[in-house]
Order: structure tokens, then C-alpha cells, then sequence
């Protein structure tokens, strides 16, 4: 077996992810990188819109995510660079940063330079190449992936190394979003990105920040996650997000607790008058007790014989409570969980801010052809783009990735100078050509 093979012999896409990374430096800055860092992009299994209620969310990482390639520079300069985004490089003075200063993409690397500076630590410069297999759009969090690759580059990068508890940097990483790029999130995506493990769910509780590793094995059960990308664009900016996330704060000052986590009986709601306020804060509160019911479910016996249909009529039920109470679902979402469940799906459900992105369906193997089948079909009636399926399969956090000897592609060549007749080619390690900002 190569050392590129997993058990299974199953190639391991690592290496040749981390070449390309490589690579994608080395076109852009023309030497090799210092490191490589890897971010997932999340999928939610449970608990939408709950994290900055103070709630609880059961996400994890995904394979895809996105890498950062980086070297050092000593001149507090920060040039960025995206694959996905040619011709939009960036170049930043660390002294000079603050919110409102960078737009686009890049906002969200500078963001955590930014929130880190805050935070009190002390960065040198950087040149970070990034790229990505997580679709822009999809709500599968390829921002906070962008925020978690930058950050474990920088840390990585300063002198000395900066090492800062994962749970702390999820909160450094969502002040960068929140402050720097205005985007009023929680914290459920950074935390699945830094925290999530293979085979688990993570269990969150975005009041405390505690969090369990909830073991996940649909597959012993013959089942997987599927999620299918409705290619509906959502803009978490576009206000919307922070309309609801205004509505439940009023619910809460309204029954008189600091978050609407501390109802924990829809009973309770009765003394809200308002009708729309009344049913944000109920889908709130049922989804927080559908995260217990399904942990409960996985954790009791061995997990392995989870009762997987019952995690299925919960999923199919949260994505109701969203259409209906929290009212965030879009057109390509409700045809596809309809389409999916019909078709065999134990349950399915639209996944994050709403208003566009990706579906997660629970599927057993038997029934996974026709559930394809018949959600592309349904987007083929309405004449909409074709959906995009991919598997979801809980996987490893956020890391430094391991490039494998050989795969590194040369550095430029060593610089040369004559002087009384004589040659003399300076062996210099191109990443000292870097970091003295040439
Ligand atoms: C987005 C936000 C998260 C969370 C979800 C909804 O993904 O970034 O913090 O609020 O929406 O659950």
C-alpha cells in the first residue's frame, strides 16, 4: 500500500490537495510556502438559528474546506491571494487595518489579523495564498473556513508561535466577522470548523461554550447524510439574518430573559402578543429541545442501533419549523425536502441562515439513487439549475497540512551578483527572500 493509501486503499486526496496549495503559492509569490492550513467547511445536523440565542447546535466538518498557504514576512504586510478569486489579490499594512477598510473576500483573512490585534497579540507579516472546494454560496461556511485557515496560519507564523485554545479562537474568528466584516453571525460554524472530529457531531452550547464529541455512524445503519446545494445564492448580509436575530432579541426583552435559551417551554410563549414574534421564538425553542432529543437518541445503548427513522421525522420536522415559524426556507429548499422524503429520505431539512444554500437529507443506501433521481427531477420541472449532491461525511478539524517530500515545487532561483570578475550566487533560502519582502 502507498503511503497515499488509506486502510481501505482508498486514495488519500491530503497530499495532492496540499501540492496544489503548494503550487498555488508558488505561481503567486514565487517561492515555497512556510506551511499549509486547512480549514472544513460545516454542515448542521441540528439547532438553526439557536447559536446566538445562547442555544445549542449539533454541527460537524466536512472533508471540503479550504487551504491557506503561507510564509512569513517580517514588514507587518499582508498579501493575499485567492484561486477562486483572480485578479482580486490585496495588500495590507497590519498598523493600518480596521472595519469598514477591506471588502469582499478578503475581508474575512484581514478580519482575523485584525480581531487577533485586538485580542492582544502581536503578528508579523504574511503572504497567504488560499484556495478552495467548498462552494461560495452553499451554506457550508466556506467564510468561516476562510477565517479558520488564516487564523491557524498567522498564529502559526508569528514568533514565538501563538498558541490559543480553539474554543478562544472560534470567538476571535467570529469578532472578525461580526466587527471587521459586519456580518452579524454566531458561532456554530468557526466552532465546527476548529472543533469538529470524524465520525462526531459536536455538540455545542453557545452559552457556556462547553461542547461534546457526539459519536455519528448512520453508515452501520445503512444510511448517510446527503446534502444537495439548491444553487440558490443566500447573502447573510442581506439583512434578513440580522432581522431575525433582532426579532428573537425583542422576544427575549420581552418575557423579561437575557436569551430566548432560557425558555425551555413553548407554554411560556403565550405571553408574547405578537403573533410573528411569538412563532421566531417557538421555532427557537423546539429546536434546542431537538438537539437534546437527538443527542439522547445517538448516546443511549451503543449509538451504533440509533433509531435513525426518529432522527429522520425530526430533521423533516425543524425544516417545517423553519419554513413555517421562522420563515427562512426558499422555493428550491421546500421542493427538495419534499422531493427527498417522498422518495425515501428518512427526513430533510434546509441547512443554515436561510434564503439560499444547501438542503442535508438523511437517506438510506437503498434509496439514494432515487433520491437524487427525484430532487433533480423536480429542479428540472421548474426549470431551476440543477442541484449539486454531495456526500457529508463528519471529518477532522481544522490543521497544518503535511506536504509530502517531492511534492514541493522549487523555489526561484538563488539571486546572483558580480563583483571584482567573480560571480557569486547567494544560496538563500527563498523564503528569507520573502520574508525581506522582495
Ligand atoms: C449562519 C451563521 C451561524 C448560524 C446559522 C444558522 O450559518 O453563520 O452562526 O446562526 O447561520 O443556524
Amino acid at each position: 500500500m502507498s503511503p497515499t493509501e488509506g486502510a481501505a486503499g482508498a486514495a488519500d486526496p491530503e497530499p495532492a490537495r496540499a501540492a496544489q496549495a503548494a503550487e498555488e503559492f508558488r505561481a503567486r509569490f514565487g517561492a515555497t510556502p512556510d506551511g499549509i492550513w486547512v480549514a472544513p467547511g460545516r454542515a448542521n445536523l441540528m439547532g438553526e438559528h439557536t447559536d446566538y440565542n445562547d442555544g445549542f447546535v449539533l454541527p460537524f466538518a466536512l472533508s471540503q474546506g479550504t487551504t491557506a498557504a503561507a510564509a512569513r514576512r517580517d514588514d507587518r504586510v499582508l498579501r493575499l491571494s485567492s484561486r477562486q478569486e483572480p485578479g482580486r489579490d490585496v495588500e495590507l499594512s497590519l498598523d493600518d487595518l480596521a472595519p469598514g477598510q477591506v471588502t469582499g473576500w478578503a475581508a474575512y483573512p484581514a478580519g482575523i489579523a485584525w480581531a487577533l490585534r485586538a485580542a492582544g497579540y502581536h503578528l508579523p507579516g504574511a503572504c497567504i495564498a488560499i484556495d478552495s472546494d467548498l462552494a461560495a454560496g452553499a451554506g457550508l461556511s466556506s467564510s468561516a473556513a476562510l477565517e479558520c485557515a488564516a487564523a491557524l496560519a498567522l498564529t502559526a507564523l508569528a514568533v514565538p508561535e501563538i498558541r490559543i485554545p480553539r474554543p478562544r479562537l472560534a470567538a476571535i474568528a467570529q469578532h472578525a466577522e461580526n466587527e471587521f466584516v459586519g456580518v452579524p453571525s454566531g458561532i456554530m460554524d468557526q466552532s465546527a470548523s476548529l472543533l469538529g472530529q470524524a465520525g462526531h457531531l459536536l455538540m455545542l452550547d453557545c452559552r457556556s461554550g462547553e461542547s461534546a464529541q457526539v459519536p455519528f455512524h448512520p453508515e452501520a445503519a445503512g444510511a448517510g447524510l446527503l446534502l444537495i446545494n439548491t444553487r440558490a445564492r443566500h447573502e447573510l448580509s442581506d439583512g434578513e439574518y440580522g432581522a431575525r436575530r433582532a426579532e428573537c432579541e425583542q422576544a427575549a426583552r420581552l418575557l423579561g430573559v437575557p436569551s430566548l435559551r432560557s425558555i425551555t417551554n413553548v407554554a411560556d410563549l403565550d405571553r408574547l402578543a405578537d403573533p410573528v414574534l411569538q412563532r421566531r421564538a417557538r421555532h427557537v425553542v423546539r429546536d434546542n429541545q431537538r438537539v437534546h432529543i437527538v443527542v439522547a437518541l445517538l448516546t443511549s445503548g451503543s449509538g451504533l442501533g440509533a433509531d435513525y427513522r426518529e432522527i429522520g421525522r425530526l430533521i423533516t420536522q425543524a425544516h417545517v419549523s423553519l419554513r413555517d415559524d421562522f420563515e427562512i426556507s426558499w422555493p428550491e429548499a421546500d421542493a427538495a425536502v419534499e422531493a427527498a422524503v417522498d422518495a425515501g429520505a428518512l427526513g430533510a431539512r434546509m441547512m443554515g441562515g436561510g434564503f439560499g444554500g444547501s438542503v442535508l437529507a438523511l437517506v438510506p443506501d437503498n434509496a439514494a439513487g432515487q433520491v437524487r433521481a427525484a430532487v433533480a427531477a423536480v429542479f428540472d420541472r421548474h426549470a431551476w439549475t440543477a442541484p449539486e449532491f454531495l456526500d457529508a461525511v463528519p471529518s477532522a478539524s481544522a490543521r497544518r497540512m503535511v506536504l509530502p517530500d517531492g511534492m514541493v515545487p522549487p523555489g526561484r532561483d538563488a539571486p546572483r551578483y558580480r563583483t571584482r570578475g567573480v560571480t557569486v550566487v547567494f544560496r538563500q533560502d527563498p523564503r528569507e527572500v520573502l520574508r525581506a519582502g522582495t
